[in-house]
């Protein structure tokens, strides 16, 4: 049998980690490969912003869960065994484990080239081969002299992986991450437990966000958020809001409207979630809710672009620049087509304001005109809009 392993932190596991495991199984043949989280590096410190232990490990979990060259595991016992993780106790209790099997350490060059100050490195030499992977535009020639200097003096088993490397090192990942970017680097299902767990102050990446958000919206509605988002972009540049705030609640605007009502209520109570304004009169308005509390408690937003998320049917009193700028979006986007839609889409772009004031009025009077009862939210919304610009006038004929 062979066993193919690999220690990291794993802080987050990202492609570069997955690439080189699923090509040095499918070049050495791996019946088994072995991702080891790290308790603690002997070589370095864990950053100040590291995810827990059990983060790290459910996160390389579902990034082993993508490789489908070896059956790939993931194995606690550096966690375990606790302090710092040496890999010659690490490959004696695999070799008690696996007893005969012919075990393969997957490495980075830089961590070869270190070999000779390991701990018990004569032992590991004798008893591990080594898979040797370049990073970073390394050698390879260098790297295969020393897996030839090696086998010399140490009589060492290694073979050197020649693969294209992921440009892209944990440490910069999570700097990214911070920066709402970086989830091209990362397997989806990890990316979106970073965004659920608020790992590394990650900020949701609007173009990873759509990866992970096309299935909850449905193909009918998927031209409408793809033109709210490029809307809510356009308005958010136009009108000095943050671009990627305003894309990313555009995405999620319509997160729960497939669902009907009883799978949202279930979804809000799997994830524990209070409905605080629903009004049963308005069922239809619920996606609104229930969208914003489930986009918050999975995705990573702010709580900015969850109330513009929450409000983004009905409008309210007092709302935020982002809050406008998502109901009209959700209103004029390239698909919309009602009488007006191209003078209001113009208008938004001259004057926010009176564009929610067209926008909430025209909704009102066909609301009423069809017999129906206008929400009072919306009432309150366009009221304190028009009391907004009335005080405006007013203060400006003053100082006339
Ligand atoms: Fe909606
Ligand atoms: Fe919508």
């Amino acid at each position: 049998m062979k066993i193919g392993f690999l220690g990291g932190t794993f802080d987050p596991p990202h492609r570069g980690h997955t690439a080189a495991a699923a090509l040095a199984a499918r070049r050495l043949g791996l019946d088994l490969l072995l991702f080891i989280p790290t308790a603690r590096p002997p070589h370095k410190e864990l950053p100040p912003d590291t995810a827990g232990t059990e983060h790290r490990l459910e996160m390389t979990r579902l990034a082993a869960r993508g490789i489908a060259e070896a059956s790939a595991l993931v194995s606690d016992l550096e966690i375990r065994r606790g302090g710092i993780s040496y890999t010659a106790d690490t490959a004696a209790e695999l070799m008690a484990a696996y007893p005969g099997a012919e075990l393969w350490l997957i490495c980075g060059g830089d961590m070869f080239k270190s070999l000779p100050q390991w701990r018990r490195s004569g032992w590991l030499a004798e008893n591990l081969n080594f898979a040797v992977f370049s990073r970073g535009g390394e050698d390879a020639g260098e790297l295969e002299r020393l897996a030839g200097d090696y086998l010399r003096r140490f009589g060492i088993r290694a073979r050197y992986i020649d693969a294209e490397p992921v440009p892209i090192s944990s440490t910069e990942l999570r700097a990214r991450l911070k920066r709402g970017e970086g989830g091209a680097y990362l397997d989806k299902a990890v990316y979106a437990y970073i965004l659920e767990h608020r790992l590394y102050g990650a900020l949701p990446e609007p173009d990873a966000l759509w990866e992970l958000v096309r299935p909850w919206i449905g193909e009918g509605r998927l031209a409408h958020v793809a033109g709210c988002r490029e809307t809510a972009a356009r308005l958010a540049a136009r009108w000095g809001a943050d671009v990627r705030e305003a894309e990313s609640a555009a995405i999620l605007h319509d997160l729960t409207k497939k669902l009907g009502a009883s799978e949202q209520l279930l979804l809000c109570a799997k994830y524990d979630i209070t409905i605080e304004n629903f009004d049963p009169a308005f069922e239809s308005l619920l996606h609104a809710e229930t969208g914003a509390a489930l986009a918050y408690r999975l995705f990573g937003i702010s709580e900015a672009e969850r109330e513009a998320i929450r409000w983004h049917t009905t409008g309210r009193a007092g709302m935020s620049l982002l809050e406008k700028i998502i109901y009209l979006a959700d209103t004029i986007e390239p698909a919309r087509s009602f009488d007006g839609v191209g003078e209001l889409r113009k208008l938004a772009f001259e004057d926010l304001d009176g564009a929610m004031i067209r926008s909430l009025k025209g909704c009102l009077e066909n609301i009423r005109r069809r017999g129906g009862k206008p929400h009072r939210l919306s009432e309150e919304a366009l009221a304190f809009l028009l009391e907004e610009r009335n005080a405006g006038a007013g203060r400006s004929n003053v100082s006339d």
